[in-house]
């Protein structure tokens, strides 16, 4: 069924199922004369892959994109770009149990009742590897932004209820990747470390809160109504895995001040033009970008699959018990920092890509 694309201007469909030949995805939209960085879409699918440290899950996915259209000799011509990620250390035997019961806040039970048949092995298309896709999509969105001065970095905010108490701002991705729970914060860090390692010995769980922003975005990208570019930001992150929650700029704890408080003051910008004192707006008032750092929080739930014994029934109903196998994340928040940066970055090429609203701005 449909559902699997995302953009308008710049239009990412992705496919394929954790455990089958190779996951995948195309672009479309993207425009022609862009020399494109293919160790740069490498490295950062390398910052998504599993493995990376004790924090994340020991799966094997060695990641390796392959490009199959949409370039000559390095650069893009302005036609599709078709991309491969063959899948490798699929261990389907693990989720041999999966089938004869529905995990517990998976997309087992779901997928059963919408589609009539799903393929189980390693979650299938529910499963984060399809996330990969999008990194490779959100990697050349990357580079395209980056000649207009954008850049997208995320970090981790909070693990359970160990926090890192800072004002949401621009962190540069190498510095929050110094820390392999990828909060900036050292001492912070430990912590978060410690709590998703007493959890993955009880063969738990936690979730928590990441923190992405896209600083350098000009004012005036958006749309006013139905396309608001929050509305296409949140369709974008909500379409993550795992994600309960959503937050931009003051969120909800702007909703319980007086607008006295929250309001942002208009200044002369110090780099020319108009800027705000304060960013609550979270860098969008009325559905377009102001030119503030556009600043969003994200939370994401525990990992379903645990080792513990859940009480869940079979695909017939009937009531049985599910201790999950196989090689899951305890917190997914570590990984899904380069997943939110590229789900961020597909709304801002977008945006930038979407005709001009003005006439003074239309080429004859
Ligand atoms: C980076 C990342 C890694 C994930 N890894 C796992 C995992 O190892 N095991 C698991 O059960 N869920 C994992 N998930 C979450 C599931 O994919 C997700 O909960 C499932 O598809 C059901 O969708 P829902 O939680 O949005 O309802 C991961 C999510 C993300 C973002």
């Amino acid at each position: 069924m449909a559902g699997n694309s995302f953009g308008d201007f710049f239009r990412v469909t992705t496919f394929g199922e954790s455990h089958g030949v190779a996951i995948g995805g195309v672009i479309d939209g993207c425009p022609a004369g862009l020399p494109l960085d293919v160790a740069a879409v490498q490295a950062a699918l390398d910052r998504r892959r599993p493995g990376q440290s004790e924090l994340t899950t020991q799966r094997k996915e060695s990641d390796r994109v392959e490009f199959l259209s949409g370039l000559f000799e390095g650069v893009t011509t302005g036609t599709p770009i078709a991309f491969l990620l063959r899948n490798e250390d699929a261990r389907s035997q693990d989720y041999e149990a999966m089938k004869a019961a529905y995990r517990p806040s998976h997309a087992d039970f779901t997928y059963d009742v919408r589609f009539g048949r799903r393929d189980p092995r390693g979650g299938g298309r529910a499963s984060a590897r399809e996330t990969a896709a999008r990194v490779v999509a959100g990697a050349v969105a990357d580079q395209i932004l980056s000649r207009a001065g954008i850049a997208v970095s995320a970090y981790v905010e909070r693990v359970g209820d160990v926090a890192w108490e800072a004002e949401p701002a621009f962190v540069p991705r190498a510095e929050v990747d110094a820390y392999a729970v990828r909060c900036p914060d050292g001492p912070t860090a430990e912590r978060m470390n410690a709590r998703i390692a007493e959890v993955a010995r009880a063969g738990d769980s936690i979730g928590g809160a990441l923190v992405v922003v896209a600083q350098g975005v000009p004012a005036g990208w958006g749309a006013p109504v139905f396309d608001k570019l929050q509305a296409r930001i949140a369709a974008a992150l909500w379409s993550l895995p795992a994600v309960k929650f959503m937050e931009i700029g003051s969120g909800i704890a702007g909703t319980y001040a007086t607008g006295s408080a929250h309001n942002d003051a208009f200044i002369p910008s110090p780099s020319g033009g108009i800027a705000t004192a304060t960013n609550r707006s979270g860098g969008i008032q009325g559905g377009i970008s102001n030119g503030m750092p556009i600043v969003v929080r994200l939370g994401f739930k525990p990992t379903a699959t645990i080792q513990h014994a859940q009480a869940t029934v079979s695909p017939d109903g009937v009531p049985t018990e599910l201790a999950a196998r196989g090689r899951h994340d305890p917190c997914v928040l570590p990984r899904a920092v380069p997943i939110a940066e590229s789900m961020l970055s597909l709304v801002l090429a977008d945006a930038w890509l979407a005709p001009p609203a003005r006439l003074d701005q239309l080429h004859p």
